[in-house]
């Protein structure tokens, strides 16, 4: 193989979630080919044709985000990233993978919903994508067709405990799916929140003329979650210990479920994202009608909840950080429910902040820098089934590499956001820490704080199973 086809990264500190260590990295054919310790023999050894300087920068592994949801229509209207600029500014916050939910619609077939998702994506990604599978409709066929996709590399499959009529599932279908998965390899991913109570407490609140976004938060409460997610963790253990991935964790009692359930040895796993970390009820009570910004399910909840969630990711009880990126416009989109929180559609824009925002995390003190890759990087990747090919910087593994500047300082605003949507949920933050370069499979992405990559470059990536399994 020729130099030219050749690059590598001089000086900066690779961080995995393994290790730390000042090292060069060599790239070939889109791979990791080798690391060696910078400054020795062994590292001067490594030649190439182009060398990135990363002296005074982290090297980390591209960033999974296991939890997007891009063009999805939902509450009236869809989500306002597609897929080919949702990917552009995952590169532009350092991830070099998402994985999204292809939906299946009611009385229609897995297979419709997944060439749905597929015809939406191919040809659009700036970086690499796979797929979950949203069940709306469990029966005799959609029960078939999991082990098909299981093979085919859509190896996950979400069911809701909530939005009755939209996404709802009930516990006879839930079990089902559960049963089908402990056989097949599936992982199951639920949206643990009370569906049927809510709706209830919904009804009463419009009906007393509690109509403001923060309403939302109140009718959808923490006992609910945490009852949802106790009743997953139950219908899981019945159906002979399907493994179970809680979506989107929210409250203190919910993380209490997960790990009554780990403690027992459950194959139980739990996700939360930047909002419930950073955020709370306080935004969803801004005046105006400012607190729609802030309305996805599960809701923000008090602050008081975050330290359980930091301590979660911390214990491992909490493995995964992803976004859950469902981004509407405050204008026309999060105004349909102007009058009625129930009709402001659910979701938050996120896909660009997410490592940035635990970088921040790790300058707070409440996670140390290996575990900022091992719950934004390695964790999903080995939880999804891309384990060593992404979430890692290893020889063999894809060269999808950030270049971090860790002293950099930045302000999260829409101004300069990449997210097609016209407001942040973070705006005016000040985080410290910035990407300055995007490889993906080796090609630049973003080079010194500009996009230089493609749509199409992404490519479809089938996923194995969850590797946390025996
Ligand atoms: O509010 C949210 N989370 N919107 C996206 C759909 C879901 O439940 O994940
Ligand atoms: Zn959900
Ligand atoms: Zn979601």
């Amino acid at each position: 193989m020729s130099s030219s086809s050749r690059t590598v990264i001089r000086g900066g500190l690779v961080v995995t979630a393994a290790d730390e260590l000042h090292a060069d990295v060599l790239i070939e054919d889109g791979r990791v080919a080798a690391l060696a310790a910078s400054g020795t023999p062994a590292a001067e050894s490594l030649t190439a044709a182009h060398t990135l300087d990363a002296t005074g920068k982290y090297v980390i592994p591209g960033g999974v985000d296991a939890h997007t949801h891009m063009e999805l229509p939902f509450g009236g209207t869809a989500a306002s990233d597609t897929f080919e600029t949702g990917t552009r500014a995952a590169a532009w916050g350092g991830t070099t993978t998402i994985v999204d939910f292809a939906v299946q619609a009611v009385g229609r077939s897995l297979r419709d919903g997944l060439d749905a998702w597929h015809a939406k994506a191919d040809g659009q990604c700036a970086v690499d994508y796979s797929f979950h599978m949203i069940l709306s409709d469990v029966d005799e066929n959609s029960l078939k067709e999991m082990d098909l996709l299981v093979d085919e590399g859509v190896s996950s499959f979400k069911l809701f405990m909530a939005y009755p009529g939209v996404f709802y599932s009930d516990d006879g279908k839930i079990l089902r799916a559960m049963q089908r998965a402990s056989g097949n390899g599936g992982l199951i991913m639920m949206h643990a929140e009370n569906g049927i109570a809510i709706d209830v407490l919904v009804e009463q609140a419009l009906a007393r003329g509690e109509t403001d976004p923060r309403h939302h938060g109140e009718v959808r409460k923490v006992l609910l979650e945490a009852e949802a997610t106790h009743r997953a963790v139950q219908l899981a253990r019945v159906a002979g210990g399907a493994p179970l991935y809680v979506v989107h964790v929210s409250a203190e009692e919910a993380v209490a479920e997960i790990a009554a359930a780990r403690d027992k040895g459950l194959d139980v796993f739990g996700e939360t994202c930047p909002q419930y970390l950073f955020l709370s009820t306080d935004n969803l009570a801004e005046p105006g009608f400012e607190g729609a910004k802030y309305v996805c399910s599960t809701p923000l909840r008090p602050r008081e909840h975050q330290a359980a969630l930091w301590r979660g990711l911390r214990t491992n009880d909490l493995q995964v950080v992803s976004t859950d990126h469902c981004p509407f416009c405050f204008t026309g989109q999060k105004e349909l429910g102007r009058g009625d929180f129930s009709k402001i559609p659910n979701g938050l824009p996120g896909v660009e902040n997410r490592m940035d925002l635990l970088h921040q995390a790790v300058v707070d003190g409440h996670i140390s820098r290996r575990r900022w890759i091992e719950i934004a990087c390695a964790a999903p990747a080995r939880m999804f089934g891309l384990y060593p090919k992404k979430g890692t910087i290893a020889p063999g593994a894809d060269a999808d590499i950030v270049i971090y500047d860790p002293h950099a300082e930045q302000v999260i605003s829409a101004e300069t956001h990449h997210m097609n949507v016209d407001y942040s949920a973070y705006e005016g933050k000040r985080v410290t820490g910035r990407v300055e370069t995007v490889l993906s499979r080796g090609e630049p992405v973003i080079a010194d704080r500009r996009f230089v990559g493609r749509a199409g470059h992404g490519a479809y990536t089938p996923r194995s199973t969850c590797q946390y399994l025996n």
